[in-house]
């Protein structure tokens, strides 16, 4: 795996125009695309499912990297799979039954992960570790773009990364997910972050999704240096 991914997240961008910025975004060196889908129930708002996913596919290449913030996440598995996601993520919070959840991820034939909100303690995934391919770290509170990181999850990022590197996952991804901009993203890289789902500082209109993503590539190689 690639060392450190820009994952821009679909929720900052122009709906109106989600082709072709998308697109804009894989021309300008996204890794993967991070598509958060959300139901009213699990967080405060909703937004897309598995039309958009399947629209999305149409769209670009790039792995898609979807991201569950719904109650009863199984029930959505196998349309999210068939939609054309790559990368399957549920909550923590979500579902009694973590295996369950993985398992019928996989056997939908995409990769599985693990989110955690930002008060969730990293020692929860300890068992289900070996059979995770992702786990996500919430560092704002589910449901909306545009707020400010909670410092305090930086720890549980470094912790995940100890984890992760005593059961030797090699360059496994903790995407770091809330808050990632040009002030943060270091600290996040530093604390062991690897994939980072950014909104509203790759889509904006003060800037081209190239642009966006080209400065936190940027940043992320001077951090590197120093
Ligand atoms: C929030 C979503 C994020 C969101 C991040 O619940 O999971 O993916 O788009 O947005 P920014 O980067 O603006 O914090
Ligand atoms: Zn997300």
């Amino acid at each position: 795996m690639k060392p450190l991914k820009i994952a821009p997240s679909v929720l900052a961008a122009d709906f109106t125009r989600l082709g072709e910025q998308v697109q804009a975004a894989q021309a300008g060196g996204a890794d993967w695309i991070h598509v958060d889908v959300m139901d009213g129930q699990f967080v405060p708002n909703i937004s897309m499912g598995p039309l958009v996913i399947e629209a999305l596919r149409r769209a670009c290449s790039l792995p898609l990297d979807v991201h569950m913030m719904i109650v009863q996440p199984e029930a959505m598995i196998p349309s999210i799979a068939a939609a054309g996601a790559t990368h399957i993520t549920v909550h923590y919070e979500a579902t009694p039954d973590l295996y369950r959840a993985v398992n019928l991820i996989k056997r939908h034939g995409c990769k599985a992960g693990v989110a955690l909100n930002p008060h969730t303690p990293a020692s929860v995934l300890s068992e289900i570790l070996p059979i995770l391919d992702e786990i996500i770290v919430m560092t704002v509170s589910p449901g909306f773009g545009g707020q400010a990181l909670i410092p305090q999850v930086l720890g549980k990022i470094t912790q995940l990364r100890a984890m992760v590197n005593e059961k030797q996952l090699e360059d496994f991804p903790i995407l770091v997910d809330g808050g990632v901009n040009l002030q943060t993203i270091a600290a996040i890289a530093q604390a062991g972050g690897n994939v980072f789902a950014v909104g509203s500082s790759v889509f904006s209109d003060r800037f081209s999704v190239a642009e966006g993503i080209a400065a936190l590539q940027e940043t992320l190689r001077k951090a590197k240096e120093d």
